[in-house]
């Protein structure tokens, strides 16, 4: 029987992306549905029901959503980041999860310099700002994102440096990127941190008080990562602390940190309206593309590559 695949994108594609991932479906003779836009997970329970895969950003796919899709078989999160996605129970019930890592990654970075250049020239307000040329940029993990914004700083002037135990020093120094052994030490000495881990079990409030309280003077935290990463009570304290620090964000704090920020510090912290790191027409062309092969090749050759919950 013919496969149905849904595009289930609270956050929609680029009308171009979108339509790239439909031919590739309907070209593997599979049925594509379509579900953009949309508020609330209702129409996600619904729209789950009777199809065998499904491609999604940061839309949450939890047990609901899981036990809602009886047909179900794979999701790809077209994207790197799987927090979204409840990988346990979706094994449970036999069902894969892919990611499609790396293919927004330039989008993200490029998002991350421009919130540096947003900080640096004084949030555009027409005041006397600062240049990255000469700084320090610290990259908390370097993948795919920290590499992309690594690459970008290193082309305006920056000397960057990374932390990252899962990539090995001579890989980094191969990229331009001086390795640091010791996380603190990256706080200690750079004028931008800038997060690029996932959130997960050993990342959630990992970014506190004793990290950023070492950064020097003016330094800027720069978050495209997660929320989920910063202790946001002691990002609170942090503010109040260093009247120099500044934070900048794709990610909204949470409430009531978010308030909070608004009422005290608006003029040193800055988040974008909605999450948009990896929105432009090449990331979603290269995501969406990247999500819709996947499926073709699980169904028809047995793909595996890319599984996150085997
Ligand atoms: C990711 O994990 O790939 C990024 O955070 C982008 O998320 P998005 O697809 O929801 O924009």
């Amino acid at each position: 029987m013919t496969k149905k695949v849904l595009l289930a994108t609270e956050k929609p594609f680029a009308a171009q992306a979108r339509d790239q991932v439909v031919a590739i479906i309907k070209e593997a003779g599979f049925e594509a549905v379509l579900l953009e836009s949309y508020q609330g997970k209702e129409p996600l329970l619904q729209a789950v029901a009777d199809v065998d895969a499904l491609i999604v950003r940061s839309d949450i796919v939890d047990a609901e959503v899981l036990a809602a899709a009886t047909k179900l078989a794979l999701v790809v999160r077209a994207g790197a980041g799987y927090d979204n996605i409840d990988c346990a129970t979706a094994k449970t019930k036999g069902v894969a999860v892919m990611n499609t890592p790396g293919q927004n990654a330039n989008a993200v970075g490029e998002l991350a310099l421009g919130l540096m250049l947003y900080m640096a020239r004084a949030r555009f307000s027409g005041k006397s700002g600062t240049e990255l040329r000469g700084r320090a940029l610290g990259c908390h993990a370097i993948g795919a994102t920290g590499r992309a914004l690594a690459g970008a700083a290193i082309g305006i002037g920056m000397k960057v440096c990374a932390f990252d135990p899962y990539v090995s020093a001579e890989a980094m120094r191969s990229f331009g990127v001086e390795p640091v052994e010791k996380l603190e030490d990256l706080y200690r000495r750079s004028d931008y941190v800038s997060l690029h881990m996932p959130a997960n079990k050993e990342t959630k409030k990992s970014i506190g008080k004793q990290l950023m309280l070492l950064m020097p003077k003016k330094a800027c935290l720069i978050n495209t990562a997660r929320a989920e990463l910063i202790d946001e009570g002691e990002l609170l304290q942090v503010l109040e602390e260093r009247k120099d620090l500044r934070y900048a964000s794709d990610v909204e704090p949470t409430a009531p940190t978010a308030a909070a920020i608004k009422e005290k510090f608006q003029d040193r912290v800055y988040w974008t309206p909605k999450k948009m790191g990896a929105q432009t027409e090449e990331a979603n062309v290269n995501a969406g593309l990247a999500a819709a092969r996947q499926i073709v090749g699980f169904f028809t050759r047995g793909e595996k590559q890319f599984i996150v919950n085997p």
